[in-house]
């Protein structure tokens, strides 16, 4: 059967976590979507992993799959496996031929639109995700498939290099010869380095055409699981658009982004990770957000009330909400109940994750944007352009907050272990979206999540 896990809110809801406790059960761990722009931290043993792009079962001996639907950077991509490999790993990566690759040129383009869009910006990882998609639906992307065969490469670089030189030059003003790019832009640079790529990929194995891969698995009795990255509120159809990433997080992605039918992806289970408040990398409106973010928080945007920059500053602190490189504070909101009904609706989820119910533990009362208003109308769900988004205030619900206590005992003891308080909550969620939970986070280790039902 597959598994499919989805973040159900804006990225960073520790899908991680739950891919790496459920991954346990299951034999292949596909991602079909998203590339290096993801990044999850493994701890296995002793060691602890950080991985932006393989697949995170690969580090405990599962087979990992980059889906058709993902973006690849070789680079990125043969850093972490020889990283695993010199830490004593064997790590069985795949990856679809249809696959698209990110090239030096996407990384730069993405840095300077970025740029040029000013207040449009979202805010992206930069590395060269959305440039990437672009051409793909451009139809003058690169594919795994071709980095294995020379022709086909020097043909596809030769038709696209000229294009991205004179946007470069022509539109942005920039010398695509310039030293410091490396090569970015520059045909024969490409050719070696790629098709260097691409002798790897084939030398080792690792290229496959994914759905009929993981169907032959399914066949065999395998299980797979299907690894989302990034979250509902920022898939470029279902999310704040123009404030989105470039694929599909939802669970539609994971039949279009491995080649498995939709009923295939249908008759297994499909698990939404739902974080216990909201954390924000990136711009655009946030109704439930408090405090306010400089550069990225709206001008008009967040609860700039004391109590609110406390509680905000309270959550950033317990739960790491800094930039992992930047240590820059991330934006963070209450729950907030229309983006998971929404998110619950556009995914079809069958249980619910719900991560970091510690980092609210001390916190009292706790609050949930129950609803919105907008233009004096009350709102359950998400309206579908983010300049309505930006209209709507949050009505709150408000709970009897919950200490901390000894959460690993709790996570060892089970669901009823978990304060009474915070299971009132917990069941709101439940209540509200018509989904059961299977798992609820409430801390980082790896036994620190309570496991209410196992989908395998
Ligand atoms: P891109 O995916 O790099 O193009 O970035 C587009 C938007 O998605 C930006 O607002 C990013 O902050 C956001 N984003 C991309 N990947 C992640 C992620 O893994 N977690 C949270 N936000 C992300």
């Amino acid at each position: 059967m597959t598994v499919t896990i989805v973040g159900s809110q804006l990225g960073d809801e520790g899908k991680g976590g739950i891919v790496d406790l459920y991954g346990d059960s299951a034999d292949v761990v596909v991602r079909y979507q998203g590339g290096d722009n993801a990044g999850h931290t493994v701890v296995h043993g002793d060691e602890t992993y950080k991985l932006s792009l393989v697949p995170s079962g690969a580090v405990r001996g599962k087979t990992g799959v980059l889906g058709n639907g993902c973006v690849v950077n070789p680079e990125t991509l043969f850093e972490e496996v020889d990283a695993l490999a010199e830490r004593g790993l064997d790590p069985d990566v795949r990856v679809a031929e249809r696959a698209h690759v990110i090239l030096p040129y996407h990384r730069v383009l993405d840095g300077i639109e970025e740029a040029e869009k000013e207040d449009l910006a979202a805010g992206t990882t930069g590395r060269g995700i959305g440039p990437t998609y672009e051409d793909k639906a451009g139809r003058r992307g690169i594919r795994v498939g071709d980095l294995l065969d020379a022709d086909v490469l020097r043909q596809r670089l030769e038709y696209v290099v000229p294009q991205k030189r004179a946007l470069y030059s022509e539109v942005f003003g920039g010398d695509p010869d310039d030293p410091e790019l490396d090569g970015a832009f520059d045909v024969e640079t490409l050719f070696e380095r790629y098709r260097t790529y691409g002798e790897r990929i084939a030398e080792e194995g690792m290229a496959v055409d994914c759905g009929a891969f993981l169907d032959d698995r399914l066949e065999a009795g395998d299980d797979v699981m299907m690894e989302g990255a990034q979250g509902t509120s920022i898939d470029i159809d279902h999310g704040i658009y123009p404030y989105v990433t470039s694929s599909n997080p939802t669970a539609g992605g994971a039949s279009t982004g491995t080649g498995l039918g939709p009923t295939v992806v249908g008759q297994g289970e499909v698990v939404g990770i739902v974080k216990a408040y909201l954390s924000r990398v990136g711009t655009g409106p946030l109704p439930t957000e408090m405090g306010h973010v400089e550069g990225q928080t709206p001008e008009d945007g967040g609860d700039t009330s004391d109590e609110a920059e406390e509680i905000a500053t309270y959550i950033r602190d317990e739960g790491g909400e800094y930039g992992t490189v930047t240590g820059r504070p991330r934006r963070v909101g209450w729950l907030d109940m229309p983006m998971l009904r929404h998110a619950a609706r556009a995914n079809g989820f069958t249980g619910l994750a719900v991560n970091h119910l510690d980092v609210l533990a001390g916190l009292d009362p706790v609050k949930v944007g129950h609803a919105y208003e907008m233009d004096g109308e009350e709102r359950r769900s998400m309206p579908a352009t983010t300049e309505q988004w930006g209209r709507c205030t949050a009505t709150y619900r408000e709970f009897d907050g919950w200490e901390a206590v000894d959460w690993a005992a709790v996570a060892e003891e089970g669901y009823d272990a978990l304060p009474e308080n915070a299971r009132t909550f917990l069941e709101y969620i439940s209540d509200e979206l018509d989904t059961p939970i299977y798992a609820v986070g409430v801390g980082p280790g790896r036994d620190e999540t309570v496991v209410v039902e196992n989908p395998f």
